[in-house]
Order: C-alpha cells, then structure tokens, then sequence
C-alpha cells in the first residue's frame, strides 16, 4: 500500500525551516553518473530525456549490463571509467553504494567547482531487520568534507529507485527534500528535480541531510511504504 504522507506526521523528525523553492531551467549539462546500479541506471535515462549529455561512471564500462544502460538511455549517452567520466562533468551524481562512496569518490580526480549530487544513505540494518542511520553525522556532510571545494546537495535519498525511474508510479505528487550549502547547485538540481516530474523542497545547508538521512530510516523502518509530499503553508 503506497501512501503519500505529509513529513509533519512522521514520527521522529525535527522541526526545520522549509523553503519551497521554484525551478530554473538548465539545458544541455554533462552529468556524470558515477554507479550504474539501482539508482544510477534509475536517474541517468531520466536526464536525459531533459536534454543533457549523460555519461555513466563505471568501473567496467564496457561490461554488458552498463551498455545495455547506456542504450537504453540514448540521447548519446556513453560510459567511461569514474574518473575520465566525472573530469567531463559540471554535475557528479555519486550513486554508488555508501561503503563504497569515499573510495570512490576520491578516486575521481579535482572536483572543485562541481556539484555533487549525493543519494546516499549510510544505514546499517540490525539482525532483527531494523534500520540505523550508521554514521554520528550525515553522509551529506561527510561527503562535503571529503570534497570541500565541491558544492554537494543531498537529494533523492528519501525515494526508491523505482519512483525516481517512474515518478507517475507514485499515484500522486512526491517532494524531493534537498540541503546544500551553495544555493545556486541547489537551484541546478531543483531543475533536475521538477523537470523529471518531483516537487523540490529546500531543507537548509548540508547539515540537514541529517534530517534527510533519518527520515529514510523512517520509512524503511515503517510498517507501510509511503513516500513523502510536503503542503506548503498558505500565505
Ligand atoms: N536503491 C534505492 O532504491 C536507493 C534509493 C535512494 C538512495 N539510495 C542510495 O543510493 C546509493 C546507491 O544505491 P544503489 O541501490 O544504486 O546501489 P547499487 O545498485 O549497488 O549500485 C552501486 C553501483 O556503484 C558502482 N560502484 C561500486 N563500487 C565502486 C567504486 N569503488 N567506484 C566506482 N563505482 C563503484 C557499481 O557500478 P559499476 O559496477 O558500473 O562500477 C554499482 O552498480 C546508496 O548509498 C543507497 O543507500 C538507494
């Protein structure tokens, strides 16, 4: 049973200042898509249908299941290895596993000045199938500091990759809640956000992927799987 749920009735979560933040159309970037599982192979083929030059990240690009990808996504979509694929991109989507992201991230080579977007969750699952958000702070944050000349926005993090490849599966509107510290990578990724079909939210700097990070562990750990739809306050 999906149900869409408003943040507020979720138990657990902080009280944050939430913006709605509009879209600006951004045509034509090169975003590197570094993982080409669940949701690499889930957000690169919905850029592309935006009009940007996807190129998967992969540590075996020429592997069966990564061209199989990269057919599928079209638009002149091609893969290379992580750092060759993230050296052409103003946009770095990090979407590999958690244990797996800070080799991999600093595998990559100079990243000052790019955006990183970062869907990660460092959950740990306990032997009762119980989920932990796994580290003292965030991800989010944790990956700004490994990049600090990189402008990180935590986002897609609450959602299934499933949602993120069929947004109209979600039965109903689905906010994207995002944190960030430089407001205009947030507005980029707000347009990737509403132009694939999402609302956005913007939830404050990077440390509020704290907020983001828990309420994933929420949702896993509830007994119905819903997805999150933020009602902005009337003015
Ligand atoms: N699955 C979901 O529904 C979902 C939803 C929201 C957020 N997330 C989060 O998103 C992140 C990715 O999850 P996922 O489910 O997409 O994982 P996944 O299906 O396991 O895919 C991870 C990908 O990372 C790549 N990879 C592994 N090691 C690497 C390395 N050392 N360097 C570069 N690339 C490496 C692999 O691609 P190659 O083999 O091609 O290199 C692999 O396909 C996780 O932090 C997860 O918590 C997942």
């Amino acid at each position: 049973m999906k149900l869409i749920a408003s943040k507020f009735l979720v138990k657990g979560l902080f009280a944050v200042a939430v913006t709605f933040v509009g879209s600006s159309l951004v045509l034509g970037e090169t975003i590197a898509v570094i993982g080409t599982g669940n949701v690499g192979g889930a957000l690169g083929p919905r850029f592309a249908t935006l009009g940007h030059n996807i190129i998967y990240g992969s540590r075996e690009p020429d592997r069966q299941d990564v061209q199989a990808l990269v057919t599928k996504t079209g638009h002149n979509a091609t893969a290379m290895l992580p750092a060759a694929a993230a050296a052409e991109a103003d946009i770095v989507v990090m979407a590999t596993k958690w244990a797996q992201a800070e080799v991999a991230l600093k595998s990559l080579g100079d990243l000052a000045g790019k955006i990183i977007l970062d869907p990660n969750n460092a959950v740990r699952v306990d032997s009762s199938g119980k989920r932990h958000h796994d580290v003292e702070t965030s991800a989010g944050q944790m990956i700004q500091n490994w990049v600090p000349n990189a402008m990180v926005v935590k986002a897609f993090n609450t959602l299934a990759a499933g949602t993120m490849a069929n947004p109209a599966s979600a039965g109903g509107p689905v906010t994207i809640p995002i944190a960030g510290n430089n407001p205009d990578a947030k507005a980029t990724i707000s347009s990737l956000i509403t132009g694939i079909g999402f609302e956005v939210v913007d939830m404050g700097n990077i440390s509020a992927s704290q907020v983001l990070e828990k309420m994933l562990v929420e949702r896993g750990n509830a007994n119905i799987t819903f997805n999150y739809y933020f009602r902005p306050v009337p003015q």
